[in-house]
């Protein structure tokens, strides 16, 4: 499939967008201060924080990091389950979800199974889910533009 540009000059800490890319959802997400720093939190808390699992299937080697990511700020994620596929839904501050509790530092729910997702896509310890959430091969062009594939 063709690379797919995405401009994100638009987005806004907190804000995420989702395009299609070779038929499967990615999410381009935009993370605050805080929602990094909540990063920061559970590394002792995920099953593979430094992406070392299955490496050149599911992080390209820039984003082997903890954020999981070229700028600290973008993360890029296939929105598909490593379990069994479903789709993740968002589980952080937005207007659709108020109140969340305080200790939740924010991330991705499976439905289907219960799995949960940092905000870096690392999968939390003894889910269903076996790996973190692939993030696929992409670079930036200068400030505003995203190419993925
Ligand atoms: Fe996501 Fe099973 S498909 S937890």
């Amino acid at each position: 499939g063709a690379p797919v540009e995405v401009d994100i000059a638009s987005l806004m800490p907190g804000e995420m967008k989702t395009v299609e890319w070779r038929g499967k959802p990615v999410w381009i997400l935009k993370r605050s201060p805080e929602m990094l720093a909540g990063i920061k939190q559970v590394d002792g808390e995920v099953a593979d924080p430094n992406s070392e699992r299955k490496p050149d299937e599911l992080t390209p080697e820039y984003a082997r990091n903890e954020y999981r990511s070229i700028k600290p700020e973008i993360l890029v994620a296939v929105g598909i389950c490593t379990h069994l596929g479903c789709s993740p839904v968002t589980r952080f501050q937005t207007g659709a979800q108020p109140s969340l509790p305080d200790d939740w530092h924010g991330g991705f729910l499976c439905p289907c199974h219960g799995s949960t997702f940092d905000l870096a896509g690392r999968v939390f310890k003894n889910k269903p889910a076996p790996d973190n959430l692939e993030v696929p091969r992409h670079m930036f062009v200068g400030d505003s533009k995203l190419v993925i594939g």
